[in-house]
C-alpha cells in the first residue's frame, strides 16, 4: 500500500528542488491529491490523466503526450506508471525541468533498472539528473531533471 503522506511529502521537495517553477503539470496525477498538495503551497497546477472521480482541482481529462503544448514551468509525476518516460522526453524536448517518483516501469523492467534506465535516459537527452527520497517507506527515489 502506497504512503498516503507522499503527497505532501512530495508537494515539499518540489518547493524545495524546483524553486523558480511556478506552473507545473503534474502528469498521470490521478485522483488529483497532489494537485491540491501543491496548490496548497501556491502553485499553479493542471493535472493530466483521466479519473472522472477527482478532487476539484484544475484538470485536463486526457492521456498526456510529447504533443501536448507547452504552458508549465516544470513537470511533476508521483508513481506515472505508463507516462513517466514521457514526463522526462518532454521535459528535454521543451527545455523544462521535471521531478517524479517513479513506481512500476512500462515495460516489465523492475525498479532498480527501471530508475537506472530513467536517468540515463535523461542524461542522454541533455538534462542533469540527481536522486532525492522522500521520508516515508516503499517506493520513494526521486528522479530531478535539470536542462544542461
Ligand atoms: C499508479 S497510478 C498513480 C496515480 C497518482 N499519481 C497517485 O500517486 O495516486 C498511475 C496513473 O497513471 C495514469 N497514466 C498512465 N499513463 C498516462 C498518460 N500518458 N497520461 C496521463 N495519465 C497517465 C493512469 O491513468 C493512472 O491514474
Amino acid at each position: 500500500m502506497a504512503d498516503k503522506r507522499r503527497f505532501e511529502l512530495f508537494a515539499k521537495l518540489v518547493e524545495r528542488r524546483l524553486p523558480g517553477a511556478k506552473r507545473l503539470f503534474d502528469v498521470a496525477g490521478g485522483m488529483g491529491k497532489l494537485n491540491a498538495a501543491l496548490t496548497a503551497h501556491g502553485l499553479d497546477v493542471l493535472t493530466f490523466d483521466r479519473r472522472w472521480k477527482r478532487a476539484e482541482v484544475n484538470y485536463a481529462e486526457r492521456l498526456f503526450t510529447l504533443e501536448e503544448p507547452c504552458t508549465c514551468d516544470a513537470i511533476v509525476g508521483m508513481h506515472p506508471d505508463g507516462a513517466t518516460r514521457i514526463i522526462v522526453e518532454y521535459a528535454a524536448k521543451h527545455g523544462r525541468p521535471f521531478a517524479i517518483v517513479p513506481c512500476c516501469s512500462d515495460n516489465g523492467m523492475s525498479y532498480k533498472p527501471w530508475m537506472r534506465h530513467l536517468a540515463e535516459l535523461g542524461s542522454s537527452l541533455s538534462l542533469d539528473v540527481i536522486e532525492d527520497a522522500l521520508p516515508m517507506e516503499g517506493r520513494a527515489r526521486v528522479l530531478i531533471g535539470t536542462p544542461r
